[in-house]
């Protein structure tokens, strides 16, 4: 019995008992127990409840891969996608830049995962990606003209994930300078973008994004801010309906962008704006001010006494300032 095996059985959610198992799959009940500690290992977790069996921890369903993948194949974008959905890995983001160095130009490479092992987000922070409950997965192209052309995508990729989710019905949506998507003014999701290569010759871009869509809180992990997902707010979206709806997106607004600029998106961006108006305080810095929007580049403006303080995304992160 491989793990693959077993794992598609279990992929719709349902409690299926270890005797079935066992017998679906010609082994012992002990070898079938030994399998769910290994995938546990690989951040794979099932939970056994006593006279019903054993169900992916929380219930759920997993990723319709194939379904995805042809999907893709047959949007615009096909021809230009390479898209892989995995079960579990260190980081998707980490993986797409370690195979950078192997990119065709004029091509889009997603890597979606159930789970992920070591996930990373902003500033060296931990990203936790529990088993078949969240949207993981990055997407990463071959960059050639002058960096600076750059600034401003992630204003992009936050407008368009914000979209999608209004278009979904979600409610109250807004994005956090830089990188947060917020509802209902808690962290939603969060995206981390990396250029590794030549600057200015040729790079490549990984843009990552991992958003909150099952996980309740019994996952098993801490985050040291506000957070939410879409089942803790009232909202059940299947998670394969909503990935392929950011891929389609981002491509074709990524796309957009490296051809015409991010002017329209920066508008938009406006609308979205959770810090606008408020107090904040820059981590790290002794500077407290009043959001006042984005420049053209991304940067964020903050006015301190009068007078407009530029703050770049790099490693700044900023917070509500309580008075
Ligand atoms: C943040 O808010 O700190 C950014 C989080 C980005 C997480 C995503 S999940 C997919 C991709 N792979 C990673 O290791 N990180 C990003």
């Amino acid at each position: 019995m491989s793990a693959k095996e077993l794992l598609e059985i279990m992929s719709h959610g349902q409690f299926v008992s270890g005797v079935k198992l066992a017998s679906q799959l010609g082994v012992s009940r002990t070898t079938i127990w030994k399998q769910f500690n290994e995938l546990k290992e690989k951040g794979i977790e099932f939970e056994k409840v006593r006279g019903k069996g054993y169900r992916m921890l929380g219930g759920g369903s997993v990723l319709r891969g194939e379904w995805l993948k042809s999907a893709l194949a047959m949007s615009e974008a096909g021809s230009q996608l390479q898209f892989e959905v995995v079960q579990s890995i260190d980081s998707t983001n980490s993986r797409l830049v370690d195979s950078s160095g192997s990119w065709d130009e004029n091509k889009y490479y997603v890597l979606a995962a159930e789970s992920q092992t070591k996930g990373r987000g902003r500033r060296g922070k931990q990203w936790f990606t529990p088993y078949g409950k969240n949207i993981c997965f990055s997407l990463g192209f071959v960059f050639t003209g002058n960096i600076e052309k750059l600034e401003g995508l992630s204003v992009v990729v936050g407008v368009i994930l914000a979209d999608v989710l209004c278009e979904y019905g979600v409610n109250d949506v807004s994005l956090k300078w830089p990188n947060d998507v917020y509802v209902a003014g808690k962290k939603l999701g969060g995206i981390l973008i990396e250029l590794t290569g030549e600057f200015n010759s040729r790079c490549a871009v990984v843009i990552g994004v991992g958003l909150n869509v099952d996980v309740d809180g019994r996952e098993g992990f801490t985050i040291d801010q506000l957070w939410t997902s879409l089942r803790l707010e009232g909202y059940a979206i299947d998670r394969t309906d909503l990935l392929l709806s950011f891929i389609q997106r981002l491509v074709d607004g990524v796309g957009k962008f490296l051809n015409s600029g991010s002017a329209t998106y920066f508008n938009q961006w406006e609308s979205y704006d959770y810090l606008r108006g408020k107090l904040v305080e820059v981590h790290g810095r002794n500077v407290i001010g009043v959001a006042s929007g984005l420049k053209e580049n991304g940067c964020l403006i903050l006015k301190v006494n009068g007078c407009d303080y530029v703050l770049n995304s790099g490693e700044v992160s900023v917070r509500l300032s309580d008075g």
